[in-house]
């Protein structure tokens, strides 16, 4: 019942499935039976609070129970990044498949979701053969899951495309038959073996990582030579075989997929012996950290040492409409100027919580009006829409200098220089976004 579990068993709810969300944490459960989410997901708390009140969607901890019960048994544990080593964790995904296998009582369905390395679904499939209790038939497949964090709902009810790796017949007609409202609009299926299922899904997250972290190189080349990033990327995003869409420049990817996606992946064809293949990974990876290294540099331009300085942080999370805080760039850089001697006041709009519980030094504030307060830096980190509209007299008055970093390229510079402020945008040549008076301070 974590972010995919949860989000999946309420949409199934919502297509009308009668679901039990199952997962080892007693107080995530707890919450879940009383209709709270424990993280923050536009619309799912609404989808949550209805299908539990209609009696479709209840949880539990007992294995023996959904064994027993259901029909369909969807796995969405996570697989994270090894302490230490960049390949997948599976410990998760191997003793939920394991318990299942155990302790279904009844014919059933095993469909795997998780992000797993090639050869995974195979093993489990093998696994569920030989742990199953004799008299039962257990169908096996494996289907990847696209949704994307601040769009889950959207992503889960009307998918893109539905992928699902299977190797026979009566499990693929039953993957039809759950997924029949989405077909009948047309949606894209494909079934295929499992190596291609597991494999469609972290080509699709190295693709996207590659895609921000060719854009990002090309900042670059900007930042140096002068240039405007966000026109560069309209203007190849126009060609359709580009898209504009992942070449938003700025600080980085982050989250509980993408990076630990790339690294697992060339953990996996490590193993296979083909490292070189997907050798590319580790400079987009690369790039991608420098960008952190590039606004502490910019902000070390900007007010020198560090020592007694306030920098006020706008956004912790690894993207806007999220709570997550997981391998965030913006938390990252925030505990990077904290430890390098500055006073860090942060505000993020859902973040907050989650940033506290990781690193709880940092000052965290309810508003940006709190986090600004004689700041000597403002550093836009996280483009949520109150940060994209933030205007130069919404702050001004607050802070000490009239200094801010736009680690998300989403201010207009002009508007800020117009209004005597020093502004650095990643993808910026920074000395030509310098304005005449480098030591602006409050009028
Ligand atoms: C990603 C994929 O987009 C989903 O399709 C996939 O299902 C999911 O991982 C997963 O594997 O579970 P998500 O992690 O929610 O989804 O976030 P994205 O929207 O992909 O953003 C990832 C990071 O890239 C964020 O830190 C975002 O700020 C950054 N980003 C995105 C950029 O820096 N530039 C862009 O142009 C786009």
């Amino acid at each position: 019942m974590g972010y995919l579990g949860a989000t999946h068993a309420a949409c199934m709810a919502e297509l009308g499935f009668e679901v039990i969300g199952l997962d080892v944490d007693q107080t995530k459960i707890d919450s879940l039976s009383r209709g709270e989410l424990p993280f923050h997901e536009p619309g799912l708390p609404e989808l949550l609070r209805k299908h539990v009140s209609n009696g479709l969607l209840r949880f539990t901890t007992s294995y023996e129970e959904v064994g027993a019960w259901a029909d369909i048994h969807f796995i969405g544990v996570g697989t994270p990044q090894t302490p230490g080593d960049n390949a997948a964790d599976l410990t998760y995904v191997d003793a939920a498949t394991l318990s299942l296998a155990k302790h279904i009582s009844k014919d059933a369905f095993i469909i795997g979701k998780s992000t797993v390395p090639v050869g995974t679904a195979r093993r489990l499939k093998h696994l569920v053969a030989s742990n199953k209790k004799p008299q039962v038939s257990i169908g096996f497949a494996w289907n990847p899951e696209f949704l994307r964090e601040g769009f889950a709902v959207k992503d889960t009810l009307h998918p893109d495309r539905l992928v699902v790796g299977v190797d026979d017949e009566r499990t693929e007609n039953v993957l039809r038959s759950i997924y029949a409202a989405a077909l009948e609009n047309d949606t894209p299926f494909i079934s295929t073996d499992f190596e291609t299922a597991e494999l469609v899904k972290v080509a699709a997250n190295a693709f996207l990582a590659t895609k921000i972290s060719f854009i990002n190189a090309f900042s670059e080349i900007t930042e140096t030579v002068g240039g405007d990033i966000r026109t560069l990327a309209d203007a190849i995003g126009h060609d359709v075989r580009i898209g504009r869409r992942f070449l938003n420049a700025g600080v980085g990817f982050g989250g509980g997929c993408l990076p630990k996606d790339i690294r697992a992946l060339q953990a996996r064809v490590g193993e296979l012996g083909l490292e070189r293949s997907m050798r590319f990974l580790s400079e987009v990876d690369a790039i991608n950290l420098r960008r952190r290294d590039r606004v502490v540099y910019l902000a070390e331009e900007m007010i020198g040492d560090f020592s007694g300085k306030k920098i006020a942080i706008l956004g912790v999370t690894f993207k806007p409409d999220s709570d997550d805080v997981r391998d965030s760039p913006a938390l990252d850089v925030a505990i990077r100027l904290f430890s390098s001697g500055a006073e860090v006041s942060v505000f993020d709009p859902q973040g907050n919580v989650n940033a506290a519980k990781r690193f709880p030094r940092l000052k965290y504030v309810d508003s940006t009006v709190q986090a600004v307060e004689d700041a000597d830096l403002v550093v836009l980190l996280t483009e949520w829409a109150e940060f994209r509209n933030l205007m130069p007299q919404d702050i001004q008055e607050l802070v000490a200098k009239r200094k801010i970093i736009d680690a998300r390229n989403v201010l207009d510079v002009g508007i800020w220089q117009g209004s005597a402020w020093q502004i650095a945008a990643l993808g910026h040549k920074f000395d030509s976004i310098l304005v005449s008076d480098a030591e602006m301070t409050m009028s």
